[in-house]
């Protein structure tokens, strides 16, 4: 059995969200790593191009835009950008995302709020889904990726939006599973318990972490390295006849906030 070939993404092109920075970042390297050319976007142009230069620097092959997924003119532009570089798109990882951390007050919060949250976190997501099917079809090699999180199976205090939104997704994948079977391309979802990145650092007190590790039987938060690997499995060969899970990765537990 030649392991190397089920994890090969040569190739292969990669567009990912948010890529500039924490889980959207590790995605990049790992997508690189394996082989396929990475459009890796962001806000800005300037800070997917960090991304980009780090995986050139390391061998692998890569280009950057600024794609906000707020803007649905962004959106079209994210696909036809990497169609334009690269030729087609056959791996997606909608990764860019908002909200979370415990941080709505459910009497507080209002209508722009939710719609926002709901905006990046299902809109962006099953928009680009919408947009990147064609050429997936077309190229005979299609696997969706979305980044949700352990909040949209849990029961927690302030996260009544955040987690319905990471929910939404979860349950569009899996009926979306459906729609793409027949066309070739694969849909699956990753959902990560607290990983070290920059939005976790403006949530997390030492109060907030100890209360996770007691739920955690691994005892440690989550390194974005321990994403990317999942995220790897769904994009690649490996994972051939899988389409439609979630994929919790957060050592094991339930890591409430509660
Ligand atoms: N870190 C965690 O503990 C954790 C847990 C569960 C789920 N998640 C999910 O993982 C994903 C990534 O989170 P992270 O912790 O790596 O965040 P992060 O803040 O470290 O990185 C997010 C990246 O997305 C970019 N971004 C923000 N808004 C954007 C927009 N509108 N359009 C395009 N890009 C945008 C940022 O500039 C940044 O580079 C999110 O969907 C988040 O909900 C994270």
């Amino acid at each position: 059995m030649d392991i190397n070939s089920l994890f090969d993404l040569t190739g292969k092109v990669a567009v990912v969200t948010g890529g500039g920075d924490g889980i959207g970042k590790g995605a990049c390297e790992i997508l690189a790593a394996a082989g396929a050319s990475v459009v890796v976007s962001d806000l800005t142009v300037e800070k997917a191009q960090n991304t980009v230069d780090e995986i050139v620097k390391a061998g692998g092959k890569a280009a950057a835009v600024a794609c906000n997924v707020l803007k649905e003119d962004d959106l079209t532009n994210l696909i036809d950008f990497a169609v334009k570089t690269y030729g087609t798109v056959n791996i997606l990882v909608n990764n860019a995302g908002m909200g979370g951390g415990g941080r709505e007050n459910p009497f507080r919060i209002d209508r722009a709020y939710v719609e926002r949250i709901y905006a990046i976190n299902v809109f962006a997501p099953w928009q680009l889904c919408k947009l990147a099917a064609p050429y997936m079809q077309k190229s005979g090699y299609g696997s969706i990726v979305n980044i949700t999180s352990m909040s949209s199976i849990n029961n927690d205090p302030s996260m009544a939006i955040y987690g319905s939104s990471k929910a939404a997704l979860n349950h569009i994948a899996s009926n979306l599973a459906f729609d793409y079977g027949p066309m070739g391309i694969r849909i699956n979802n990753v959902g990560p318990g607290a990983t070290k990145t920059h939005a976790l650092a403006t949530v997390l007190t030492p109060e907030i972490e100890a209360k996770m590790l007691a739920h955690t039987p691994i005892h440690r938060l989550g390194e974005v390295s321990d994403i990317s690997g999942a995220i790897l499995y769904f994009a690649a060969p490996v994972s051939a006849w899988v389409s439609g899970q979630v994929l919790m990765v957060n050592g094991g537990g339930v890591q409430t906030l509660d």
